[in-house]
């Protein structure tokens, strides 16, 4: 059984992240790889996935036949995230980016969320998989994954075409979740509840060492590095995650006029359901990547308590909401930040399960 990566078969990206290229897949063709080849794959390919702060709280193990997902706590953000959603949510993102990294491949599957439960940690598992002809949608997405990144400068003034806020909507509803975009009233209620919950947070030590922890982790593969914070602060409507220091990314004069805001939402609001807010965030940021729109996910008013009634009130009870997302076109005369770095493979992924000694990593 081959467990190690071919040659060619994958490249490594300008911030140390071993990068998959889909197009080279034609080297070998995709049935003849092994079953956890490939699941080592897609659980590699999954650290592309974007993390609150980038804590990238999840680990995959690798079984003969099936890939688990484990949420790791000590990745999670005690002060700001004591409940887990913004973690779950995280974790979601990377299932998200597992099954299209597999459907990519050829590979039908079932996913079974928190299938134990005794074991609140185990996410999911995907197994009882099948050989399909690959989807050539998911091999776009997956170059999508490969795009997609954090862009907090202010968007330009180009609106983001209503077809396009379509697709991203019915991205997100195909997963269970859904996407409410926000009249202008309800924009200004949602400017006022983000600047409460900066101002409730930005009082609060233990939210503040936090950011203080993940915004100083260079040459750690987590965190947020200056290069990918603005260097000072915007004069937008709604304002951005005050990250307690500037960084480095220049944001010019734009005023995020055009931006069009949403909220994530759902049902329930439970680990379940915060899992699937994830897998549909994914979904609607790879649609978003994939139509050229930038998308910024602003948490602070999820995070405080009130504020998260304020924003169900701006839902009109319509449910719970996740997270709010920032939707534009990014300036296309300047280059924006760089990719944030990921953790090594070998640290989110573990093959111990399916190796022989002597084996290297598969993934
Ligand atoms: C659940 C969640 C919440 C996030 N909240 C914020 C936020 O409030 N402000 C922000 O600027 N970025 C936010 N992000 C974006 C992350 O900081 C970003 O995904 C991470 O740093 C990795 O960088 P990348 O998206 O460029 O790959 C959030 C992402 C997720 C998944």
């Amino acid at each position: 059984m081959e467990r190690q990566p071919r040659p060619g078969h994958r490249a490594v990206g300008h911030d140390g992240l071993r990068r998959k290229v889909v197009t080279m897949s034609h080297e070998t063709p995709a049935t003849d790889r092994p079953l956890t080849t490939a699941l080592a794959e897609a659980a590699a390919t999954a650290g592309h996935a974007p993390s609150v702060h980038n804590t990238q709280p999840w680990r995959w193990r690798v079984l003969p036949d099936a890939l688990e997902l484990r949420v790791v706590r000590d990745r999670q953000l005690a002060a700001t995230d004591p409940e887990g959603r913004l973690s779950a949510l995280s974790c979601g993102a990377a299932l998200h980016h597992a099954r299209v990294a597999l459907a990519a491949e050829g590979w039908a599957f079932v996913v079974e969320r928190l299938p134990d439960p005794g074991d609140a940690e185990l996410l999911a598992r995907v197994g009882d998989l099948k050989r399909v002809e690959a989807d050539p949608d998911a091999m776009r997405l997956v170059q999508c994954m490969q795009v997609r990144h954090t862009d907090r400068r202010p968007v330009g003034d180009e609106p983001v075409p209503t077809a396009a806020l379509g697709d991203i909507a019915a991205a997100v509803a195909a997963e269970g979740a859904r996407l409410q975009v926000l009249n202008f009233d309800q924009v200004m209620e949602l400017a006022a509840a983000a600047s409460h919950a900066a101002t409730v947070e930005a009082e609060d030590s233990g939210q503040r060492e936090e950011l203080d922890y993940w915004t100083s982790r260079a040459g750690t593969g987590t965190g947020l590095p200056p290069e990918v914070l603005p260097e000072q602060a915007q004069q937008t409507t709604v304002p951005g995650r005050d990250f307690g220091r500037p960084g480095t990314l220049p944001i010019g004069p734009g005023h995020d006029r055009a931006a069009a805001y949403g909220v994530l939402f759902g049902d329930e609001d439970e680990p379940d359901s915060w899992l699937r807010a994830g897998e549909a965030l994914s979904a609607g940021w790879l649609t978003a990547t994939r139509l050229g729109v930038s998308m910024v996910p602003l948490s602070g008013v999820v995070e405080v308590e009130g504020t998260r009634q304020t924003l169900r009130q701006v839902l009109a009870g319509l449910g719970y909401p996740y997270l709010v997302l920032r939707m534009g076109i990014a300036d296309p005369a300047h280059a924006g930040p760089p990719h944030t770095p990921r953790l090594p493979t070998e640290q989110i992924v573990d093959t111990s399960a399916v190796r022989s000694p002597g084996d290297t990593i598969a993934g």
